[in-house]
């Protein structure tokens, strides 16, 4: 079938949750992808920050083609090869101790305020209510099922659904202020996003990183982090609150972790961890055979291949390149982000640079209506970089014609 025979089919036999770009992709090799017409496509969002090695990597081919005939799926009543073993890395990397895998970012949520409710019950003082309330940030974006849409603070996803699971408070995302006056004794949690992503790629600040570690340390509640996409390696590090010197109690990861096949996972405390026993949590799907080997090969590549120190060095590289695109393009306000968590914060939308970027083969996306989001393959190289920023470039021109900046932003220029 061609693009517009998928598109039809698609418009009469699925919800229509997505309003997708018109491309059909169908092939893809490193950083670059193929349409169902054989054109060459830049990716700069890799499955919107899954597709850390990019496409059709060796490493990830080969795990596929070792684990796919022996033992696709036993359920979590049964021992394999492979969660411990991925446990293990991923709790030395961390420094946490526990693991539990489940097969996406919303499920890594929904578990850790499980987590964080079940810690809560264990240690509620005789006879007194446990603390139940978990303090998330504004602006978060923590998924879609109903517990993880609870806490995610943007209204046009949580409204149409309300009410939702009761008992989250939102702080003003980097006010200590807000986060003391709302931090009390019938918090359990305190749930954030060390980089905000779907918000526009905010980081938090080290004060009040730090604030919510004492916080949550003062009053015996958990800090839980969400590094669902700023997580495992996307910002330089490992994970992002390694660069803050902040610890989580919980952590909670997904996105890259099995290379495009679904995979999240919580990590944690061992005193955490003892709130959990048989039957308060599972899932059927979770930390199967071949997502679990597919994993542990995306992690011996990144330290194999020093994939890190790619991102550390592209993404400054990256970095500089959007920053000289500030002064060219009045549509541009500024450029931030950590490593290859990278976005252009316009003050237009940022809907027509998108489709002018993907017209010239350039796979970008717009989050909260005026960021451009990169979120490239891990492996990018500078000389990508510069044949992305110039797309980028053409595109910003293109859909500057088209826009007409809002009267602030000119007056601002001018
Ligand atoms: C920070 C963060 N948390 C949670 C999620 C939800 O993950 P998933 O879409 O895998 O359920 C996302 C997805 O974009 C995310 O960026």
């Amino acid at each position: 079938m061609n693009l517009e025979a998928v598109a039809r089919a698609e418009a009469k036999l699925l919800l229509p949750t997505y309003d997708r770009k018109r491309v059909l992709f169908r092939r893809g090799q490193g950083c670059y992808l193929w349409d169902d017409c054989g054109r060459r496509y830049l990716d700069w969002l890799s499955g919107i920050g899954v597709c850390a090695l990019g496409y059709n990597h060796p490493a990830i081919l080969a795990a596929i083609r070792q684990q796919a005939p022996r033992l696709l799926h036993i359920s979590n009543l049964f021992y394999h090869d492979y969660q411990s073993a991925l446990a293990e890395r991923l709790t030395k990397l961390s420094g946490l101790e526990r693991a539990f895998f489940c097969n996406s970012g919303s499920e890594a949520i929904e578990g850790s305020i499980k987590l964080a409710r079940a810690y809560a019950r264990l240690h509620a003082k005789n006879g007194s209510k446990a603390a139940w309330r978990i303090l998330a940030m504004e602006n978060s974006f923590h998924g879609r099922t109903a517990g993880a849409l609870a806490a995610t603070a943007t209204k046009k996803y949580r409204e149409p659904f309300e009410p939702l699971l009761p008992g989250v408070r939102f702080v003003k995302f980097n006010s200590v202020a807000d986060l003391e006056k709302k931090f009390d004794g019938s918090v359990c949690a305190v749930l954030l996003e060390p980089v905000q992503g779907e918000g526009g790629i905010n980081p938090v600040t080290p004060e009040f990183f730090a604030a919510a570690r004492r916080l949550a340390d003062k009053r015996g509640a958990l800090l839980v982090a969400d590094e669902i996409q700023c997580g495992l390696g996307r910002t330089g590090d490992y994970f992002a609150f390694q660069k803050f010197g902040v610890t989580p109690d919980v952590l909670a990861l997904a996105k890259p972790l099995a290379s495009g096949l679904p995979l999240g996972a919580i990590l944690t405390r061992e005193h955490v961890a003892a709130a959990m026993k048989p039957g308060l949590h599972g899932t059927t799907f979770g930390g199967g055979p071949l997502a679990c080997a597919v994993a542990i090969a995306f992690l011996d590549t990144l330290r194999r291949e020093k994939v890190l120190s790619n991102v550390r060095r592209v993404g400054k590289y990256f970095r500089e390149k959007l920053d000289a695109l500030k002064p060219k393009h009045p549509s541009v306000a500024e450029a931030r982000g950590i490593g290859l968590m990278l976005a252009l914060q316009l003050n237009v939308p940022g809907k027509d640079v998108v489709e002018a970027a993907l017209a010239h083969g350039l796979v970008i996306n717009c989050t909260h209506d005026t960021v451009l989001r990169f979120l490239p393959p891990f492996i990018i190289t500078e000389k990508q970089v510069d044949e992305g920023v110039k797309l980028l470039d053409q595109a910003l021109s293109e859909a500057e014609s088209k826009v007409k900046p809002q009267p602030a932003a000119v007056a601002k220029k001018l």
